[in-house]
């Protein structure tokens, strides 16, 4: 496979670097610390065009392929990982779920705000009881002909409190299990759609995670996405794309790690030398280097296998897995080399370390990686 960026792709890069050192980086530590969201940022980044990257221009996107989407995640994470999954939720999972899979109706509706951010989106599958588990779904949408009533709780859910439209998936009919399942456009404002509390989060502080409550909120029959019982389909297919921008997102955070910790190692200085002449450091950052690289290979495997129209379920799985896994060893080695520095906010390797925990854990654990992977394998 052939990873050499075109013309094209080399520019998006540099324009997602530059936004990140001179618009992400000022601001980062106060945002995670006072779990302040990126709102100016967030318009900034719809203005560029990284809202809707790969949606088609007629709806407002850049058009781009998947290989650019991966190379700003990678970039703006290098920076601020907060600002990176509110990129990733509405690119991955609520555009391209909305341009692949809704009417047109629902496209001129909601696609076009989505792709240029006039608003964001959120996609709501996790629950008290079914985050990793997803066909025990507890939060109903029962058919009552013109419209779903929908009722439940929905947890975890990123971009939560400042989405405009929510993409809900819900239990139709219990007894068709998986079948049965729903996807809903949900907007904010609809009665009886609560936001519940924000979370205090250990990692991604910026970003802004609630709990959703439906207490009878009717959504009219045109807001569900695909053919009835679609939903948990729904969820799967555009997990699998998500896949890919969370794990571009883990190649950022330890991208950005290692970029910190090679320069310190350069210039602090310790028995009489700077820290990189000495092998103890030397080492960990040829680790490091190779580690990024092999995770890099394989994020753009995915990007590659979802822009030629090949399955991406198992590639997209193995680069989450292995990016994450990548994000947290280096993140905590990035520390280590800062020393005592590296335990203080201003050097910025801690926020990376904190922030690269929830790559192990959102759409899709390690394990459901894993799960994903060995299905592949096996079958
Ligand atoms: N594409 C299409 N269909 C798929 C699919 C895929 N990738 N994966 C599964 N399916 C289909 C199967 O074909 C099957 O359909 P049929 O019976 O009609 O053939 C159906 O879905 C059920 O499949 P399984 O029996 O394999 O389902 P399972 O219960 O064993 O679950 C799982 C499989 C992979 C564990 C799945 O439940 C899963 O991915 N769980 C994790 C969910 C997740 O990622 N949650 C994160 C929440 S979202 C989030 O984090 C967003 C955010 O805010 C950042």
């Amino acid at each position: 496979m052939d990873f050499k960026l075109t013309e094209e792709q080399e520019l998006i890069k540099q324009a997602a670097r530059d936004f990140a050192q001179n618009e992400l980086l000022q601001g980062v530590i106060e945002r995670d610390e006072q779990q302040k969201f990126p709102k100016e940022e967030v318009r900034k980044m719809g203005e560029l065009g990284f809202l809707g990257m790969m949606v088609d221009p007629k709806y407002g996107g850049s058009g781009l392929d998947t290989l650019s989407y991966v190379l700003v995640m990678e970039e703006l994470s290098k920076v601020d990982a907060s600002s990176s999954v509110i990129v990733s939720v509405n690119n991955s999972l609520v555009c391209w779920g909305l341009e692949t899979y809704g009417t047109e109706e629902q496209k001129e509706k909601y696609l076009h705000k989505l792709a240029t951010g006039e608003i964001i989106g959120a996609f709501c599958l996790s629950e008290p009881e079914a985050g990793s588990d997803a066909t025990s779904q507890k939060t109903t949408a029962i058919d009552k002909g013109d419209h779903y009533l929908l009722n439940g709780t929905k947890n975890w859910i990123t971009n939560g409190g400042t989405a405009g439209v929510y993409l809900v998936i819900a239990q139709t009919d219990k007894d068709k299990k998986h079948r049965g399942i729903n996807a809903l456009i949900v907007e904010k404002g609809m009665e009886g759609f609560e936001i519940g509390p924000k979370e205090n989060k250990l990692g991604i502080r910026g970003s802004d995670t609630h709990s959703l409550l439906f207490n009878d909120v009717k959504v009219p029959k045109e807001n569900r996405i695909g053919e009835d019982g679609f939903g948990f389909k729904f969820a799967m297919k555009t997990l699998a794309g998500g896949r890919i921008g969370i794990a571009a997102q883990a190649l950022g955070i330890a991208a950005g790690a290692y970029e910190l910790a090679l320069k310190y190692s350069q210039e602090r200085k310790a028995f009489g030398t700077e820290i990189s002449n000495h092998q103890a450091i030397a080492f960990k950052l040829a680790d490091m280097h190779t580690q990024i690289q092999a995770a890099r290979l394989l994020v753009y495997q995915a990007a590659k296998e979802k822009d030629n129209g090949a399955n991406y379920d198992l590639s997209g799985a193995m680069a989450k897995l292995y990016a994450s896994q990548v994000a947290m060893e280096t993140t905590v080695e990035a520390v280590q080399i800062h020393g005592g520095n590296g335990f203080v906010k201003d050097y910025h390797v801690e926020r990376l370390m904190r922030d690269a925990k929830i790559t192990q854990i959102y759409e899709g654990t390690s394990e459901i990686q894993k799960i994903v992977i060995s299905r592949s394998i096996l079958k």
